[in-house]
């Protein structure tokens, strides 16, 4: 059986699969799907989910439902798809050089439909929401979640609500929401702010699309699957991903759980989190836990030019704690600059992402420097967000911001 479980240590309650919370009701802590175990074996599963890839049926062209075996059930024209995931994974030599590792590949979640990861979340969670009958989903984001959302919404033809902290979110971003028909509310103050001020409202009126659903991170997993089968079914040594609300972090770390659980794999990757410097408090609780184990997060007010992770609060820290520990990974911090330096680096491999997404090679060339990572050691390192979603920044990082080019007219 597939149900929702409490991650409280000391509460551990369980609910039906489809009941709509976001929290538990008897703790306040997440909840997550226990999926059921497959009923295939490992290599069985292997062989469907790789023969999938010759089909043209929509549940088989998606990098998400392809795995469906690992995921909550539903009948295939429930699911509201857009072929996200299959996103490929690109070697990158001037990068690897840049941060004097030998083995760095990119796998590039910018390249789904709306630019993000949040479309592998998106198409689970809004499957979700259709099945429930849910007429008004909403989330709280920097941007990437309302794209993404604002999409699968008119795919699935519900109304779609985003929370902006305003003037805190990249035009690019705003006008894909604005694009695929979504409300716009925005919100003074920050993400965390912007997030609150969406849990406050009566849950009957509106389906919650923030991570904290565990249904966008059954979907965000797949990608985990989909880089083992990459590569022959064999972890690397490190996985690199940004860290911002923790979703993402949560999600792999899931994965890999359940990937090791059922013989899909031998050992998992060491998950390394890193964060922007300004908007750190899960640096800031692993560097604090070093001292005192039952350290708790500390939220703090944000500030990063990266501001798809200018967050102060991540809710899923738990989760992503768990994933971090349990692999024996790590969580560090970047500053601004050094942000700024490695998404420059990528450029240079003809890559564009966007400076989120470069937290993850401005962290690896961190911890080459401290010597915490070897220079052969096989690294795949998340492109989160896609170059054009966020190009003021690009254009002011090269002096041509809107007023550089007034100023060269
Ligand atoms: N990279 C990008 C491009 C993002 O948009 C986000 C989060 C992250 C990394 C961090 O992922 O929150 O799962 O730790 N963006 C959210 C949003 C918060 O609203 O779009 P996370």
């Amino acid at each position: 059986m597939t149900y929702l479980h409490c991650i409280g240590a000391a509460c551990g309650a369980t609910f039906d699969l489809h009941t709509p919370l976001m929290a538990c009701p008897k703790c306040g802590e997440l909840l997550e799907v226990i999926v059921d175990r497959p009923k295939a074996d490992a290599s069985e599963l292997k062989r469907e989910w790789s023969e999938r890839r010759r089909s043209f049926a929509a549940v088989d062209t998606s990098g998400v439902w392809r795995f469906r075996e690992a995921l909550p059930q539903y009948a295939a024209e429930h699911v509201v798809t857009m072929r996200e995931g299959n996103v490929p994974m690109v070697r990158a030599q001037r990068a690897a050089e840049f941060a004097g590792v030998t083995h760095l590949h990119f796998k590039h979640l910018g390249w789904n439909p709306t630019g993000c990861f949040k479309d592998l979340g998106m198409t689970t969670g809004m499957t979700e929401a259709r099945y429930l009958g849910a007429k008004v989903v909403a989330c709280a984001s920097t941007g990437n979640t309302a794209a993404s959302l604002a999409a699968y919404a008119a795919r699935a033809g519900v109304v779609g609500r985003v929370y902006l902290p305003a003037g805190q979110v990249s035009m690019n971003k705003l006008a894909q929401a604005l694009d695929f028909g979504a409300e716009i509310v925005e919100v003074q103050g920050s993400f965390d702010d912007a997030l609150n001020t969406l849990l406050a409202l009566p849950p009957e009126e509106v389906y919650f699309l923030n991570s904290v659903n565990p249904f966008r991170i059954e979907g965000q997993k797949t990608c985990m699957y989909e880089v083992m089968e990459e590569r022959g079914w064999r972890a690397p040594e490190y996985l690199v991903v940004p860290g911002g609300n923790l979703g993402n972090s949560a999600s792999f770390g899931k994965a890999f759980d359940e990937l090791l659980r059922w013989g899909l794999i031998e050992r998992a990757p060491k998950l390394i989190v890193v964060q922007a410097a300004g908007a750190n408090p899960f640096a800031r609780l692993w560097r604090e836990r070093e001292k005192n184990p039952d350290a708790v997060l500390k939220p703090l007010e944000p500030e990063t030019r990266a501001t798809a992770i200018r967050i102060g609060n991540p809710r899923s820290w738990r989760k992503a704690l768990h994933g971090v520990e349990s692999t024996g990974g790590m969580v560090i911090d970047v500053t601004d600059d050094e942000i700024g330096e490695a998404k420059a680096a990528i450029g240079r491999d003809g890559i564009g992402c966007e400076p989120a997404s470069a937290t993850t090679l401005a962290g690896l060339k961190k911890l080459r420097e401290a010597d915490l990572v070897d220079s052969d050691a096989e690294v795949v390192a998340m492109l989160t967000g896609h170059g054009l979603k966020d190009t003021a920044y690009i254009l002011e990082q090269h002096g041509a911001g809107s007023q550089g080019q007034q100023e060269g007219h």
